[in-house]
């Protein structure tokens, strides 16, 4: 599994990403996203490993905390669906099998006992992590 960076993005190759609701900025620097470093990032990219060493084909590489307060990961490239033609019974479906395997994936997912969540809606129950950016 290649956890390393890319090369030296460069600062000056950056873009505001636009469609979050919880960080005050996502930004694109080179081929990494930066989003401020939260108590939960650790949990989340221990989540993110777990997913990739499954095999799971859609989780970006967590590339750690750097610079400091920042958390840098895999740049996925693509259109947001909002900005795409309506999709077709067989994309939905490629869509919808992704979601399915992502959740049970989650199902196996035993994090560290440190493991910090933020959660906007605590479960009652904690039997799978959803991933809750199915939008639009
Ligand atoms: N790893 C990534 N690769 C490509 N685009 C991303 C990545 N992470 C986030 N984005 C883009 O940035 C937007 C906001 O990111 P998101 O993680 O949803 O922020 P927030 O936590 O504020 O909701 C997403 O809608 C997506 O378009
Ligand atoms: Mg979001």
């Amino acid at each position: 599994m290649d956890l390393s960076e890319p090369a030296s993005p460069t600062e000056d190759d950056v873009e505001v990403l636009e469609g979050g609701n919880v960080a005050e900025s996502v930004l694109r620097v080179g081929a990494t996203v930066r989003k401020p470093w939260l108590p939960s990032s650790p949990t989340v990219a221990e989540l993110l490993r777990h997913l990739r060493r499954c095999g799971y084909p859609a989780a970006p590489n967590a590339y750690g905390q750097r610079p400091k307060g920042f958390q840098s990961l895999e740049y996925v490239p693509g259109t947001l669906a909002d900005r795409m033609a309506p999709m077709t019974s067989d994309e939905l479906r490629r869509v919808g099998a992704l979601i399915r395997r992502l959740h049970d994936l989650t199902t196996d997912f035993r994090p560290g006992k440190d493991a910090v969540w933020e959660s906007v809606f605590p479960p009652e129950e904690g039997e799978v992590i959803c991933h809750y950016d199915l939008a639009p």
